[in-house]
């Protein structure tokens, strides 16, 4: 299904239809960027996240945290993101439109857009400089032309006179290029004004950061060790986009690992080995997974090293993981911004350090989607279309449905009694309603692994047929041993 076109489209609709996802705030026109979970979609998104919590905290070397989303304004102060944690951005005036210029360019590296410019404005006076820009355009470079406007501010003016709008064609409507924050700005306490500014968090790794020795002090952890947390975090993106992915509120999974400094190299190679695992094993086919090692010159302020794990979606291949080496930078402005110690004490050199830190930093909302987009299927059956989401049976919303095959003749009695029998063990769903071909449909639709229906041959002997999804083999077996055959099931 990767190829095709639409099948964002088809996931979309599916994912209202069935309740995975809705838009926010649907009925006063939605609300650009943040979207709603739904009954299906809040199961499947609470089992990636255990699934992560689990495969990180049910081991010695790594401790769980939830810090708050406000924290102290200088912590982002310390962290860069006042500073850095920008987007250079144009606005038409014509449209008003408003444009990530590093997403209109980005086709010059570094070295090629400082040469670019120079070669642009060398010895130059205006009107040459002019001409030299009219050139450029007339090789159809436009892209070109749009990455070095972030490079100067005096051909920044010349060059987006020339440029038309990729929106609305209007030429040279564009404001100049401006740094855009994307904090998500509020205020605490009743008072508006900039001694209140606190922002909602754009990452959750630095509330790990500040609580380093709070986590190592009560838990006596030594190095190297972790700490792993799962919350919100905020980004106020200028252009949100396909579906899940660019959302202005979504969910991270992160751990930070911290490390002495020696060993950075062997854990970050470690991390990104482990942490592509654990994609697979919850069914994703590494075909459709790969790492993009960061480039030097593209390296987050605060990182040595990083790549990122990228799925590849139908609109083609993004980050659903970013792993970095991020030294001890962190720590570090910490530090001087508290002016408090946050150094490790270590015993084996009888020495205090400031670990390294080798952070994984996955999506929950975007995992979600990928999840999803991998298990979507579309399948003739008896030249009948038939959808379904072969999702791994850890993550299903669902892990079984109960269907009385009629409502009368003692069916819906039994299929009540299994499923008194089940429902606190497994989450399950009762469906007695139309045929059981749609029944099945609807199942197949949300992802469950298995089917249970009760029949005539129930009443008789007690045994039920179990149909599993991907295959639609169907056995029989006795109802007493149901919970026991789940169980088996679902936990290989
Ligand atoms: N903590 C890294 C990130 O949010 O991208």
């Amino acid at each position: 299904m990767k190829n095709n076109g639409n099948v964002i489209e088809k996931i979309v609709s599916l994912s209202k239809r069935r309740g995975f996802i809705f838009q926010s705030s649907e009925i006063y026109g939605g609300l650009n960027g943040c979207w709603d979970y739904g009954p299906m979609g809040v199961e499947l998104l609470n089992n990636i996240k255990k699934e992560w919590w689990n495969s990180m905290t049910l081991r010695d070397d790594i401790e769980g945290l939830d810090a708050s989303i406000l924290m102290h304004p200088k912590v982002w102060e310390a962290s860069g993101h006042v500073d850095n944690f920008t987007d250079p951005m144009i606005d038409c005036k014509q449209c008003k439109a408003r444009f990530r210029v590093d997403l209109l360019g980005g086709m010059l590296n570094e070295k090629r857009k400082k040469k670019s410019v120079r070669a642009l404005n060398e010895n130059c006076n205006e009107s040459e400089l002019k001409s030299k820009i009219e050139k450029l355009l007339s090789e159809n470079n436009e892209v070109n032309a749009f990455d070095i406007i972030i490079e100067d501010e005096q051909l920044s003016g010349l060059l987006l006179q020339e440029l038309n709008c990729p929106q609305c064609g209007t030429k040279g409507s564009f404001t100049q290029a401006r740094q855009f924050n994307l904090m998500f700005k509020t205020f605490i306490g009743p008072v508006e004004d900039s001694g209140s500014v606190v922002y909602l968090r754009p990452e959750t790794a630095q509330g790990i950061f500040v609580n380093f020795l709070n986590v190592q002090n009560s838990t006596r952890q030594k190095l190297p060790f972790g700490i792993a947390q799962i919350g919100k975090a905020f980004r106020n993106e200028i252009n949100t986009k396909n579906f899940l992915f660019r959302t202005r509120e979504f969910e991270q999974m992160e751990m930070q690992f911290f490390v002495k400094p020696a060993d950075d190299k062997k854990w970050y190679d470690n991390w990104k080995e482990q942490r592509m695992k654990w994609y697979t094993n919850l069914g994703m086919n590494l075909d459709n997974l790969r790492f993009q090692n960061h480039p030097e010159n593209k390296l987050a302020h605060y990182a040595k090293e990083a790549t990122d794990i990228e799925y590849n979606f139908p609109f083609g291949w993004g980050e659903i993981e970013g792993i970095h080496n991020r030294t001890d930078f962190d720590l570090r402005r910490h530090e001087e911004f508290s002016g408090k110690s946050l150094k490790y004490f270590d015993e084996e050199i009888k020495e205090k350090i400031l670990p390294y830190i080798i952070e994984t930093s996955a999506g929950a909302s975007r995992s979600f989607m990928a999840f999803l987009t991998e298990a979507y299927s579309e399948e003739e059956v008896k030249g009948e279309q038939r959808i379904v989401l072969k999702l791994h049976k850890k993550i299903a919303p669902i892990k079984a449905s109960i269907l009385p095959l009629v409502n009368k003749d003692g069916m819906p009695e039994i299929a009540k009694k299994i499923e008194e029998d089940l429902r606190f063990k497994f989450k399950i769903f009762y469906d007695d309603k139309g045929a059981v071909g749609r029944r099945y449909r609807r199942q197949d639709e949300i992802g469950t692994p298995y089917a249970i229906t009760i029949d005539t041959q129930t009443t008789e002997d007690q045994t039920v047929t179990v149909r599993e999804r991907d295959s639609m083999e169907q056995i029989r077996i006795s109802s007493d041993s149901l919970s026991a055959f789940l169980h088996e099931k679902l936990s290989t």
